[in-house]
């Protein structure tokens, strides 16, 4: 009886996303977006984002030049930092995790200190940017496992066999030979991170990690890896390479 549920449920959301209709998506904004809050978080993006991403959104600030990673061009809808498959768009928690904590190792701050509903503006104010309408589901990510030797064993081989190595190094160090030739997709230089270091882009959360293998970081070379690896492959790959960080 449960399954027939979730099963028509399931339907009806497959069915509403083929609509277009808006769903209640899960994490989405408590506080959907106002003519009023639109203009806060307007507001707030014009002292607080305009310096590096622009007045239009496109990346162009007067301090955008001087860092790399560049500063996200909003217009061209693609982003890193998603929990959704590669080339959908992320959702509005993605969105307010990465304006809340910041991208740890660039030049994107965390707004953590901003009150709650301002972030929740800004989020508005980027899906604008990048003409993010319709909500996408994000991937299903099973509980983390228990870690034991077998599993951290599993990963390594998980990692060699999809030769991971090529890039991100045989330890992860960032030093695989292909690494020293990567380009994203603006053609800037970019290199595969040294796991090692610890610095996730999300922070240290393994299921953002998961997020991060299983779905690729849009715009760069790093792909997703949904089709190729298990999501029980895909986990040991995540606790092998958190076994890898530096104590
Ligand atoms: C000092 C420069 C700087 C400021 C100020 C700044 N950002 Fe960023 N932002 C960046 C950089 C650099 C990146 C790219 C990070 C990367 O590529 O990993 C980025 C990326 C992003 C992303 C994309 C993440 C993804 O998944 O690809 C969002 C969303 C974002 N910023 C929102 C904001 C908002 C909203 C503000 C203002 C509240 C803001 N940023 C202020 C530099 C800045
Ligand atoms: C073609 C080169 C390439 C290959 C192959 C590759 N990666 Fe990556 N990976 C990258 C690049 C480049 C980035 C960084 C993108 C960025 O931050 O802008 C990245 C980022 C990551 C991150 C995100 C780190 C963070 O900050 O959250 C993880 C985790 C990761 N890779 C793991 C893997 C694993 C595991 C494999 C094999 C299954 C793999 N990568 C294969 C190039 C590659």
């Amino acid at each position: 009886m449960k399954s027939t549920i979730v099963a028509v449920a399931k339907g009806a959301t497959a069915l509403m996303l083929l609509l277009g209709a808006a769903m209640p998506a899960s994490g989405a904004d408590p506080t959907p977006a106002t003519p009023a809050s639109m203009a806060r978080g307007k507001a707030v993006y014009m002292r607080e984002c305009v310096a590096c991403h622009g007045d239009k959104g496109n990346g162009d600030g007067p301090g955008a030049h001087i860092v790399n990673p560049a500063p996200r061009n909003f217009e061209l809808g693609v982003f890193k930092l998603r929990t959704t498959p590669s080339g959908a768009p992320p959702t509005d928690q993605d969105l307010f995790r990465t304006i809340t904590q910041g991208v740890p190792g660039t030049a994107m701050p965390s707004f953590r200190e901003l009150p709650e509903q301002e972030r929740w503006a800004l989020v508005a104010v980027v899906k604008q940017f990048a003409s993010i309408e319709a909500k996408t589901k994000p991937i299903d990510i099973p509980a983390e496992p228990r870690v034991t030797p077998v599993l951290l064993e599993r990963g390594k081989a998980v990692y060699t066999g999809l030769k991971c190595f090529n890039c991100h190094g045989a330890e992860g160090r960032g030093d695989g030979s292909s690494s020293l030739t990567l380009k994203d997709d603006a053609k800037k230089r970019i290199w595969a991170p040294d796991l090692t270091a610890g610095a996730f882009k999300s922070g240290k959360d393994p299921k953002a990690l998961y997020a991060r293998i299983a779905t690729g970081l849009d715009g760069t070379p790093m792909p997703s890896y949904a089709a190729e690896a298990s999501p029980d492959d895909i986990w040991a790959l995540v606790e092998y390479v958190r076994s890898l960080v530096r104590k």
